[in-house]
Parts: C-alpha cells; structure tokens; sequence
C-alpha cells in the first residue's frame, strides 16, 4: 500500500477522550505497521496547558506497553499547542508553530484539521482558522482538509446550520464528516458481498427477501457520558447515523463505479426514499425503551436514571426499535426492522437478510413459520463473518429437516489483521478518499427522517418510554413490531458459530 503524502494532524480536544482512547492508538498502530506518511507531524491542541513534552506524556506509558522502540519513534513526532478557541492571539500563534514545523518537517503545506471537541468548538474553531488563512487550499501550498467528529447537528436544522456555517470557510471536498461505522472492515465488506457475488444480487429485493433486521446492540450502560447522553439518547447516538448508514449499503443500488461521489449518491437514494412516519405512526412504529436497575448473575446493574450525569426523572430512551419502508422500486412493501441499545445482553451488531419461504412447502409441519427460512447473517462485530442458514435433511428414515450454518469468520483469514475504524478512516482522509465520509446532503436526509420523530418525542409526553431492566433484549412491546405472529427478532449469541436454530420439521 502506498503511503499518503508528507502531511500535519492538528487534533483539537487534544487532551480529551478520544483522542486518548481511539485516535492515539490508532496512529501509533498505522505507525508500527509503516503506513503513516514519510514525513509527519501531530499537533495536538486544545484548552489544556501543555508543553510538546508534556502531551507525550500523556501516552507514553500506554504506548510503551505496546511496544517501546516504536513508541519512542511516535512521540517524537507529537507536538503541542494551547489554543483556546475564543483567541486570535493563541490562533496566531498556533500557525505560526505549524509553520516553523512545515518548514523543518518538509510538510509542503499538507494539512488536515481534525475536530475532535465538543461540538459547540466547531464553528469557532473554524472560523479562527480561516481568520489565519488556515483554511486555504493553494496549488503550491498542499491541501488542507477537515474532519468532524459526531454528533453532526443535533436536529435537522442544526445540522443544516452546521454545513452552512462550515461552508463558509471550507468546500465540501475539503470536509470530512466521520461516521466510525464506515471505517468498519465488515461495514465495507457489505458492498463487496453484495456486488461481487453474482448469486445474491438476483435475490436482493422485495420478491426474494421477506424483511431485514438490524441490530446494534451493547452490554455497557451510558458509563462516564451520562451528561453527553442526556442531550442525546439512543436515536441521535446510534440510529441516525450508525444505523442509516448500515440500512443504506443494505438497500443502495449498485454504484456505477467505486467513488465517493457515486456511492454518496446511491447512499442519498434510499435515505430519500425512506418512507416518512405520520405523526400517528410514531408511537406504532417506533419503540423506545430506558434501561432500569437490575441483577444479573448477582451483579448489580445501575438503572439508566441513577447514572452519574443523567437526570433522575429524565426520558431520555436507551433503547429504539422501529420499523420502516423504503419506498422504491426495490423495497417498495418489505420491512426494514432496526434496533439499537444499551444495557443488552451483549454488544453485537449484525444484519440478517431474511429470505422469503419457499412457494410450496413439501417438507411442512403445522408450526413452520419463517424463522426457519434461509436467513443471511452479516455480522458487523463481534466474531465477524457472515453465515447462511438453510435446511438440510437429516440423514436417515423419512424427510426430517434441519436447518444448518454455513459460516464463514474473518479470523480464519489467517493473515487478515483487522483494522480498527479510526486507522482505516484517518489513513482514508490523509490519501483524500472520501467515500466512507458522509457528505452534507447524506447527513441531512438522515437527519430529515428522524427528525419528525425527536419532535414528536419532545411535543407529545404521551409517546411511550418504556423501562426494561438491565441485561434484557429491551422492551417487550418491541416484539409487536413485528406484526406476523410467527416471526420474532433474532436473538444472537457471541459467536456466530454458536449460532443453532435447530428445528425438526
Ligand atoms: C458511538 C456512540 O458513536 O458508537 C456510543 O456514541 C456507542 O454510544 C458507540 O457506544 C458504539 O460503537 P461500536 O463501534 O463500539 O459499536
């Protein structure tokens, strides 16, 4: 693989937990496996007082732990600056240190910002940089590129606000919205399934495919970001981004050409085509649960309301199921079924395609029903791979059926290292490759969708929020979601392996 051009990271939120817990590790891993830039410099900014010196500090021990001789190699190219975004002065001076680093690292004036602060920084943070003429893009001068963390906006119209105002001092070529589900390997390996095998792509639509359900599910509660969470809850954090992203590389037609522009489109498409919710529609279609205290294997489990940060009457929900149409020639009638939460039983996130029956059944008993039907398994994390369930006859005396798993693992690629979400992504920005980026008008269709939703939530206190105690599959109402009695959601285990729907037929 090639390596991206000489280049500067400016990260501000410097000193604050993402960068501590995923950007850090990350580069260090690019860097161990050679595949930062030739020439490169880290600078990290923010509030905090630090000294170069002193913001290596900060990561040493945990880099060591790794591997020392590289960590010595990475920390010397970590540099630090205060900067307080209310400053011109401490702006000033910031460009004035990445200038002298440019100069003695070679940089060529490549440039790539990354927004790793609370999101109300944004906006000033951009406008100080381009106060220092840090936002220019000359032909001599390199590129200067952006990238933002979520949250996006927390409505529609913040977020329209949000490009607005970014858009005043960057083009859109130059912002990167990060959306930490695309840089998955298993998440891109969607596309790749679905348009490199000739035997899916007949089936992929409404005559072959009864419904697809996805679930993002975790064991952890809110944890430390009880404070973040409360101005949040489940459908801004997980549903209109993490979730839609997933629904649109299930649902897109297929790019022209591997681009960011055409896959952008196709991605555009199906959040267009989502078909909007009435308001009555809301409290049918769209669950929302609040995880309460509980016990599991005599271990306590706090409630939502009682978490550090989290109001003790708040209404803010843990958990969203919601079913939908897509409304286009491909989808038009089939349910799409999406779940997220905290405080499950266990953190897995998959897709499973679930394949219609049969049209005549010869091997029938009275309680046949489609959970035993062919069911596509993605399997975003953990354990991941992907598995076809489908029926086979049990060797012997008369037509017993079973269902058995082909599966497939990505640890049996035994060279296969997979990598975190924030290496892919970061290495994808410093080369200029958008595509897994989300781009202005795809991030305001998602928000256009559920957007009717937070309003009815907020307008309306007679939309339901149900409890449902710590380490369960959410709210039990969910399950009416699904309106054919014989059809449940699915219950993963860990491992796909594991994964046994036996059934005698
Ligand atoms: C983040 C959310 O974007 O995604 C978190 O803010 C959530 O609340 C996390 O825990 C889940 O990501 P992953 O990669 O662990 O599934």
């Amino acid at each position: 693989m090639h390596k991206p051009p000489h280049q500067m990271l400016v990260i501000f939120g410097a000193s604050g937990d993402l960068t501590r817990r995923k950007l850090i590790p990350a580069l260090f891993d690019l860097h161990r496996q050679n595949l930062l830039p030739g020439h490169f410099v880290i600078m990290g900014s923010g509030r905090t007082g630090h000294t170069d010196e002193s913001f290596r500090d900060l990561f040493r021990e945990s880099l060591e732990e790794k591997d020392r001789d590289a960590a010595a190699s990475f920390l010397q190219q970590l540099f630090y600056h205060p900067a307080d975004q209310k400053s011109k002065e401490d702006f000033a001076a910031l460009a004035k240190k990445m200038e002298t680093l440019d100069k003695q690292w070679k940089l060529n004036g490549n440039r790539i910002f990354y927004l790793a602060t609370p999101p109300g920084q944004y906006i000033p943070i951009a406008c100080q940089l381009a106060g220092q003429g840090l936002n220019q893009e000359k032909e001599t001068d390199g590129f200067t590129r952006m990238i933002i963390e979520k949250p996006f906006g927390h409505d529609l119209k913040s977020a329209q606000a949000l490009n607005r105002n970014l858009k005043k001092h960057f083009g859109e070529h130059q912002l990167y919205r990060i959306d930490h589900y695309l840089g998955k390997e298993t998440v891109q390996n969607i596309l790749v399934t679905r348009f490199s095998n000739g035997i899916f792509e007949p089936l992929w639509n409404r005559n072959y495919i009864h419904h697809v359900e996805i679930t993002s599910a975790e064991d952890m509660g809110v944890e430390s970001r009880g404070t973040y969470y409360e101005q949040s809850g489940a459908l801004r954090d997980m549903i209109q981004n993490h979730l839609l992203q997933l629904v649109c590389l299930v649902a897109m037609e297929p790019p022209t050409v591997i681009e960011p522009g055409a896959i952008r489109n196709e991605m555009l498409k199906v959040l267009q085509s989502l078909r909007p919710y009435t308001e009555a529609e809301i409290p049918k279609y769209v669950i929302r649960g609040q995880y309460m205290a509980s016990r599991v294997r005599r271990k306590y489990l706090t409630g939502y309301r009682e978490e550090k940060g989290v109001d003790p009457v708040s209404r803010v929900e843990t958990y969203v199921a919601m079913k939908f149409y897509i409304d286009n020639w491909r989808w038009g009638g089939l349910p799409f079924y999406i779940r997220t939460g905290k405080r499950l039983p266990l953190k897995v996130t998959e897709i499973v395609i679930h394949f219609k029956p049969t049209p005549h059944k010869l091997f029938r008993k009275e309680e046949d029903n489609c959970s035993t039907c062919n069911q596509l398994i993605i399997r975003i994390q953990p354990d991941e791979g992907i598995l076809l369930k489908f029926a086979m006859k049990i060797p012997g005396a008369g037509f017993h059926v079973q269902d058995v798993n082909m599966d497939f693992h990505y640890s049996d690629l035994s060279s296969a290292h997979l990598p975190d979400a924030y290496e892919r992504l970061l290495l994808d920005a410093m080369n200029g490759d958008a595509t897994l980026f989300s781009r202005s008008d795809v991030v305001e269709a998602a928000w256009a969708f559920v957007d009717p939703i937070l309003r009815a939530w907020e307008s309306n206190h007679d939309n339901p929020l149900h409890g449902y105690p710590s380490g369960t599959w959410g709210p039990d109402v969910a399950d009416y979601l699904i309106e054919e009695p014989a059809i449940t959601w699915r219950y993963p285990c860990r491992n796909l392996s594991e994964d046994t729907n036996y059934c005698e037929l």
